[in-house]
């Protein structure tokens, strides 16, 4: 087990635009390996291999009560479809403290890849489990939360950050 550094605002490989995995080798099984275990020691329950530096497409989840219950692993995922609105309470592991509403689509089916390289497709409506999916493919894209925030509201969060580090 290997505990990485998880980057935090305004770390500028945070606006990384990640690329695909080309092949599921043994250095993207560490690194898969490496994230679950950087996320649970976080108490986080999705991580984004932006947030630790790596600009590749690739993001863990798990909403398990208890550890390692429910891991999920997403490669290269693809929102193919999306519709509706729905507004979740976001953190991120990355803005550590904060807290906002955001609103997203409410409905989206998506396609990734496992850790086996075997395609999948997930229908995700109207819960947090949709939130965060589409939250932890932004990472990906080098978005965070606050990116989807009225600019007053952005500024607030960004002062809230900025008091945050000092303290
Ligand atoms: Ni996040």
């Amino acid at each position: 087990m290997a505990l990485r550094k998880i980057l935090y605002y305004p770390d500028p490989k945070l606006k990384a635009i990640a690329q695909p995995i080309i092949e599921i080798n043994n250095d993207i099984k560490k690194l898969i390996d490496d994230m679950f275990d950087t996320m649970y020691e976080a108490k986080g329950c999705g991580l984004a291999a932006t947030q630790i530096g790596v600009p590749l497409q690739l993001v863990v989840i798990d909403f398990g009560e208890e550890k390692k219950q429910n891991p999920l692993v997403l490669i290269n995922p693809v929102i193919t479809e999306q519709s509706g609105e729905q507004t979740f309470e976001e953190g991120c592991l990355s803005l550590p403290g904060l807290y906002e509403k955001v609103k997203r689509a409410s409905n989206i089916k998506l396609t990734a890849l496992d850790e086996k390289n075997t395609p999948f497709e997930i229908c995700a409506k109207e819960d947090y489990f949709c939130q965060c999916l589409q939250h932890e493919i932004d990472h990906l894209q080098g978005k965070l939360f606050i990116d989807h925030l009225s600019p007053l509201k952005r500024s607030r969060a960004k002062k809230k950050l900025a008091k945050g580090l000092e303290a």
